[in-house]
């Protein structure tokens, strides 16, 4: 077959991975393409160091490139293609926002709902696609029937607004809310489950868990859990900001009832999508938090009455996840650990230097803390970017302080260089 053909023939291909009408760069594609063919077959591990392949997907995003973005834990930008149909679908619906809206863009919700179950590993009818974890998760926790004297066991490491959420209903119904505390990093699943378990009285409806703790990046040992969970007919409710798209695990899987997500964090989704999964049987009893005609109903929708928001935003999560699809998700998560442990290798000896992650990989991926003795988070993370222009986030928060320090996909093996530099200099090991 003549060469150009054959390129064109390749390209078709590739362009199927992604949706017919994107204006993916086409010289992008097809250097995707040949990278994508040169790693067929290796080790997701073996992938993790193969900075030729890399770094074509880094090209794939419009990142900033004179500063060093650090802090995807907080929110993950969107590859080009994902910002080109957010910008498609928002130029569309100001041609006519009632008609594209809720004639046209609206027929795509179905198809994405599909889609995003395909990478979750469930039933289509088990997803409601809205705008973040705090909006899928607050749906659960006041959707569930608790009535005063009901006990919920989370942990003071948990995120904010869910903690907030449970104190809100024990101060206004009387539920009973316990937070357990942990020192992370913990390495052991046993301690974890056991400190759950230990907790559990005869009032206990739910346990919350974070699946990956956000100021540190423990991962926690949420199949476990719920199995204890399990045996005493107790629910789960998980908490995946940063484990979906990140780790390669199917939802289900997992054993818990309820999981939520934010699509804009590790996917790499338009910013301000999210996800919650409910077990299908589980539905039914949940009432929505924005009201529906059939609160009672066993149908997912329910959930989806949010009123008037950005369909282009909505929408445009399927490009991510055709992006996602066509990185794979274990070569991802293998990629992002080796970032992690790339930097924090090269940093965890240096005198005055505390990294607060655990470097096993059950218990670690993207996130990694780091402090530097005598100094605040705060003053850490200032001298971070005003010298260095590295974006990272200072975190204090009941029992820990660090800096953290999230990589992406297109983070730079040379910018987690100049972090290890900083890192140094400000230690007092080099001179600056
Ligand atoms: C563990 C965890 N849960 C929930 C959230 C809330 O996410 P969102 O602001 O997208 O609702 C975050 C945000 O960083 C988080 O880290």
């Amino acid at each position: 077959m003549e060469p150009r053909r054959k390129f064109i023939q390749k390209m078709g291909l590739l362009a199927g991975a992604f949706s017919a009408n994107n204006i993916f760069n086409e010289l992008h594609a097809a250097s995707w393409d040949a990278a994508g063919q040169k790693i067929d077959g290796l080790a997701p591990e073996t992938v993790a160091a193969d900075e030729d392949y890399w770094s074509v997907i880094q090209q794939g995003y419009s990142v900033d490139s004179n500063l060093i973005i650090l802090n995807n834990g907080g929110v993950s930008p969107s590859p080009r293609v994902v910002q080109d149909a957010v910008e498609r679908y928002n130029k569309l619906s100001n041609q006519g926002p009632s008609y594209y809206m809720w004639r046209i863009l609206d027929q795509g919700r179905e198809p994405l709902r599909q889609k995003l179950a395909v990478l979750a590993g469930c039933s289509a009818e088990e997803i409601a696609i809205n705008r973040n974890t705090t909006e899928a998760l607050n749906t659960v926790i006041y959707g569930l029937d608790l009535r005063a004297g009901d006990e919920v066991i989370g942990t003071k490491q948990d995120y904010p607004n869910m903690i907030q959420a449970y104190k809100q209903r024990a101060l206004r119904e009387g539920i009973v809310y316990t937070q357990l505390s942990f020192n992370f990093p913990v390495e052991s699943d046993a301690e974890i489950v056991e400190a759950f378990e230990k907790a559990i009285t005869p009032k206990t409806k739910l346990i919350h868990v974070t699946h990956i703790i956000n100021w540190v990046g423990q991962i926690m040992p949420v199949k476990k859990i719920c199995a204890m969970a399990r045996k005493h007919n107790i629910e789960v409710i998980v908490d995946g900001a940063h484990s979906f798209g990140l780790l390669d695990f199917k939802i289900p899987e997992l054993g818990c009832d309820y999981f939520g997500t934010s699509l804009h964090k590790f996917l790499s989704a338009p910013i301000g999508s999210g996800m919650l999964w409910i077990k299908k049987e589980k539905i039914e009893k949940i009432w929505p938090l924005l009201c529906n005609s059939e609160p009672r109903s066993a149908d997912i929708r329910k959930f989806e009455t949010l009123g008037t928001r950005s369909f282009p935003i909505e929408q445009g999560i399927g490009e991510a996840v055709n992006f996602q699809n066509a990185i794979g998700s274990k070569r991802k998560e293998e990629r992002i650990r080796y970032l992690k442990n790339y930097w924090a290798n090269k940093v965890k000896d240096i005198p005055k230097v505390k990294i607060h992650t655990s470097f096993k990989p059950e218990y670690s991926c993207a996130i990694c803390g780091v402090s530097v003795d005598g100094m605040t988070p705060g003053e850490l993370d200032s001298a971070l970017f005003s010298t260095y222009k590295i974006h990272t986030v200072g975190i204090v928060w009941e029992n820990i302080s660090c800096v953290r320090v999230t990589p992406h996909v297109y983070t730079k093996l040379q910018d987690l260089d100049k972090l290890v530099l900083a890192i140094e200099e400000i230690a007092g090991r080099k001179k600056q």
